[in-house]
């Protein structure tokens, strides 16, 4: 089959001829793609800084959307024909970057209906950090006001919009281009990023926040004096600073899970919902679509195997 990657790390996307996935492991279900995220996570992947599992020559890709065509003996929740999106890491064939992935059942999520296609193929990592960041980490509250840092990217903007879900009073950070949307994903208030926003972001939380989330590569220790005496700070950019006043840091890197990922789709999807959608491009475009996510593209940025 064919796909898009990497035929050493750190070398350049490339498209790549791949074995056919052989016979199914009891547990994988096997999914024809439709639409697989590109999104700056690949290019460390690309780089060796994220192992997946597999090694070169590869494709690259951890989320993809499509229909199932095959699924093994013990698969009990999906069957040939069934619309629906993964994240999944550790692979367990190849990247979604190609025109079939096998993914272990545990990883699976039945797409809504409501959700378009290429849209989901991006869901996958951005609503489960969210979800896991929110949830796990943090443990957000009803009413509680929570600081998005970094609301306008991709996961930015999910985190915000589970957050507003979670019930949380949502203040986020992001460019004024993004605006609309967070408000439309549940946001109270949005700074602007290139404003003096951290006196207007401590007045609305009457002095400090009690949690704060980062999403800009290199920007926790700056978000830092927001967060109130023992309150909790989260970080999906692997840059946690050292704790002080008993404030609770987690660094939190995204896991694969069909089961919240089903639930955070069909949330998503019943309250209207949809994310941007900046490119979709075939195998051929691999290497541009990865330059163009790393670079901050307005939306997600998708391949679609079938596309020549
Ligand atoms: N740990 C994990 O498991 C995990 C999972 C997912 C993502 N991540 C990481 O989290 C980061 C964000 O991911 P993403 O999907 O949201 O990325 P993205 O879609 O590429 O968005 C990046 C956005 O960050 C905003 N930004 C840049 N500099 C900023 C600043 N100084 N202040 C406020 N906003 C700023 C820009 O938004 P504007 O348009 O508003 O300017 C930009 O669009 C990436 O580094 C990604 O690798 C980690």
């Amino acid at each position: 089959m064919k796909g898009a990657g990497i035929r050493e790390v750190g070398g350049p996307v490339e498209e790549v001829d791949l074995p056919e996935p052989a016979s199914l492991k009891s547990d994988e279900v096997l999914i024809e793609v439709q639409a697989a995220g590109v999104a700056n996570w690949d290019d460390l992947v690309r780089t060796g800084a994220w192992d997946v599992g597999i090694t070169p020559p590869m494709a690259l890709g951890v989320e993809a959307a499509g229909t199932v065509r095959q699924v093994g003996a013990a698969v009990s929740r999906f069957e040939a024909g069934h619309q629906v999106l993964t994240h999944s890491a550790p692979l367990r064939h190849q990247g979604a970057w190609a025109e079939r992935f096998v993914a272990p059942e545990a990883h699976v999520a039945r797409k809504p209906v409501a959700m378009e296609i290429t849209v989901a193929g991006a869901f996958g990592v951005p609503a489960l950090t969210a979800y896991q960041v929110l949830a796990a980490m943090l443990n957000v509250q009803a009413g509680e006001a929570v600081l998005i840092h970094g609301a306008g990217g991709v996961t930015g903007g999910m985190l915000a919009a589970v957050a507003a879900a979670m019930g949380a009073r949502v203040i986020a950070v992001a460019g004024a281009r993004n605006k609309e949307r967070l408000k439309q994903f549940g946001a109270t208030a949005v700074l602007d990023r290139d404003s003096s926003w951290q006196q207007a972001a401590k007045r609305l939380a009457d002095g400090a926040f009690p949690a704060v989330v980062n999403a800009v590569r290199g920007a926790t220790a700056s978000v830092l004096p927001l967060v109130a005496d023992n309150g909790r700070l989260a970080t999906i950019t692997g840059d946690p600073p050292a704790s002080e006043r008993g404030i609770r840091i987690g660094n939190v890197y995204v896991t694969a899970d069909g089961y919240a990922l089903e639930r955070l789709a069909a949330d998503f999807a019943n309250r209207g919902l949809t994310l941007p959608v900046a490119a979709v491009v075939g195998l051929a475009q691999g290497s541009s679509a990865l330059a163009e996510a790393v670079a901050g593209s307005p939306g997600v940025v998708v391949i679609d195997p079938r596309q020549a």
